[in-house]
């Protein structure tokens, strides 16, 4: 087994069953070679959603014996795999082998009366757990073992770096640190699965999926829960029967386009969720986006939520994604080292706005890959060359096939280390003909700019579109300096490579200090630019129109 596996101790089956989808980068990572099938994007999804539909979440007291409760809750069926958590309160999350057990502990769980108040008898999978006798139970010799939830603060992160041997062990360690551990994992998909409760509500037999950096082996712990509701399967239910000279059809209302059914269906689902749905607080319609959305937070376990409906191709993007993020580990070293400066420079923000989103940063690092020599990542024309008929895939008129199975993509001959690849990537952007160019994944090659946005980086499935319209001259122009200044600062021999004698910060360390090599004349002349351009994402978001320019 991997170390990056074994680390995963909290239960020992916990990291077992998904094995097969650990291994890319586990053992990229550790050296371990392990020569087990790697899984398809879609097999993850189907075995990590039926295994969150066989989990609950409860809330339980601080002070808890874990023996015992894992006695208690046994009584409903054997237990799989269990972790707890803390975010204001102590939860855990419990897996059990057999779903038919979530229906005993349903039957066998009350409807709490609060008082003068009245409750929404809602039974959902979010439970609590109650202590007969509260000083009971506080014997317990080992008390439990929360798992963390939250990214390294930068003081340890810093720490790290400077204690690490050489940029690329430095990237690794940032990968290893920042990246979705396996309970973070379970907890997205169980909430998701909640979630996916409170729609089928209405739409018996629909689908919630996770798209998004949750899934696509980007996301760092912390990033939000990107989710959709697919009514595909509702679609197609009830195999058309026709017999003699009739069939039958649903009686249903219609809406004058797609976007508008979407907005119904959302406004709907946001008034349960918020009405109804235990633990989802501050629930924000954002219909009149391009795509609309409900956004709110799901209190429990600690994600921003942003639920869309219809959203096929986003889910194609994150599974595009996760095939380039699985292939090779050092797409993955450095999407998160990019990612990560330019969060710590405020290129990026959690605010809709005219800055360069994660997405487009991938997509960035993604089209470095391609272009070197040997290339490092294919172009997605390549990987649509090598799809065969069952990897064919039309979404609303969009040619979005590529070969899914991994196993069937040969490995790069390209052995360039991240340390030079990092270097080389800042090097690349700080000199990038962005005025005439556009970046392209599907060609993978540099096209001419179709249009005058500062940014342009084409939509992958979507070709007429630039996934980076928002991008302002003014941020475009901050990260091109940046970019500049870092790829200056891993090229100096001071700050290149750790030195004994001197406690400085060296290497990504050096680049993750906000302050960097900028003047102070030229932080004042940014602070200003990003202060107008806040305040102009504040007054569109305000007034909610659609400055949100993902397809989120
Ligand atoms: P985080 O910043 O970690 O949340 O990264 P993310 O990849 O999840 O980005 P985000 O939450 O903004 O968007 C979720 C998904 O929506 C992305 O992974 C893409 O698949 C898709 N998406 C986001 N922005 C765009 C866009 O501008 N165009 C298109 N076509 N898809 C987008
Ligand atoms: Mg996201």
């Amino acid at each position: 087994r991997c170390p990056a596996l074994r680390r995963l101790s909290c239960a020992g089956t916990l990291a077992a069953d998904f094995r097969r989808e650990e291994q890319p980068s586990g053992s990229a990572e550790t050296g371990c070679k392990d020569k087990t099938p790697m899984k398809t994007f879609s097999e993850v999804q189907d075995g990590r959603r039926e295994q969150a539909q066989r989990t609950v979440l409860i809330q339980c007291p601080n002070k808890i014996s874990e023996k015992k409760f894992l006695k208690y809750l046994s009584q409903h069926g054997p237990i799989h795999s269990h972790f707890f958590y803390e975010s204001f309160g102590l939860y855990a999350v419990v897996e059990f082998c057999q779903k038919d057990s979530i229906d005993s502990l349903l039957n066998g769980t009350q409807i709490p009366t609060v008082g003068t108040e009245a409750v929404i008898p809602f039974r959902s999978r979010f439970f609590s757990l109650k202590l007969k006798s509260p000083s009971g139970h506080i014997t317990e010799k080992s008390p439990v073992q929360p798992s963390n939830q939250l990214p390294p603060s930068s003081k340890k992160l810093s720490e790290l770096l400077c204690s690490a041997e050489s940029v690329a062990d430095q990237l690794t360690t940032l990968l290893k640190e920042f990246q979705l551990t396996e309970e973070n994992t379970r907890l997205r998909y169980l909430t998701c699965s909640l979630i996916e409760d409170v729609a089928a509500a209405y739409f018996p037999g629909c689908t919630v999926r996770l798209f998004g950096s949750s899934v696509n082996t980007f996301g760092k712990l912390g990033c939000d829960l990107d989710i959709f509701l697919d009514l595909e399967e509702t679609r197609k239910l009830g195999t058309h029967k026709s017999m003699g000279n009739f069939w039958m059809e649903f009686q249903v209302k219609s809406v004058p386009s797609e976007r508008i059914a979407a907005q119904k269906i959302l406004s709907v689902i946001g008034e349960c969720l918020d009405h109804f749905g235990p633990g989802c607080v501050g629930i924000h319609k954002i219909l009149n986006a391009r795509c609309p959305l409900v956004r709110f937070s799901h209190q429990a376990s600690g994600f921003q939520c942003d639920l869309t409906a219809n959203n096929r191709i986003a889910l194609k993007s994150s599974e595009l994604l996760y095939i380039y993020g699985t292939m090779d580990w050092r797409v993955r070293a450095l999407v998160f080292g990019v990612r990560c400066w330019a969060r710590v420079h405020s290129l990026t923000s959690g605010i809709p706005g005219a800055w360069i989103t994660n997405f487009s940063l991938t997509a960035m690092v993604i089209f470095f890959l391609q272009i070197r020599s040997p290339p490092i990542l294919p172009s997605l024309d390549a990987l649509k060359t090598l799809a065969g008929t069952e990897d064919k895939c039309i979404i609303e008129g969009n040619n979005c096939t590529f070969i899914r199975d991994l196993n069937k993509i040969k490995p790069s001959e390209n052995t360039e280390t991240v340390e030079l690849l990092l270097k080389e990537f800042f090097e690349y952007f700080g000199n990038f003909a962005f005025n005439k160019n556009s970046i392209s994944i599907r060609q993978g090659r540099e096209q001419n700019k179709p249009d005058s946005s500062p940014l342009h980086i084409q939509n992958p499935f979507e070709t007429s579109l630039n996934i980076s319209k928002n991008v302002s001259q003014s941020q475009l122009q901050r990260f091109v300096e940046l970019a500049r200044e870092s790829a200056w600062v891993l090229q100096q021999k001071d700050t290149a490579v750790p030195s004994p004698s001197s406690k400085l910060p060296w290497g990504l360390a050096a680049l993750l200090l906000p302050s960097l090599t900028q003047s102070k004349k030229k932080q004042k002349k940014f602070g200003n630019e990003r202060l107008k351009d806040l305040l102009e994402s504040i007054k569109s978001n305000s007034a909610e129109s659609s400055t949100n320019t993902s397809r989120k």
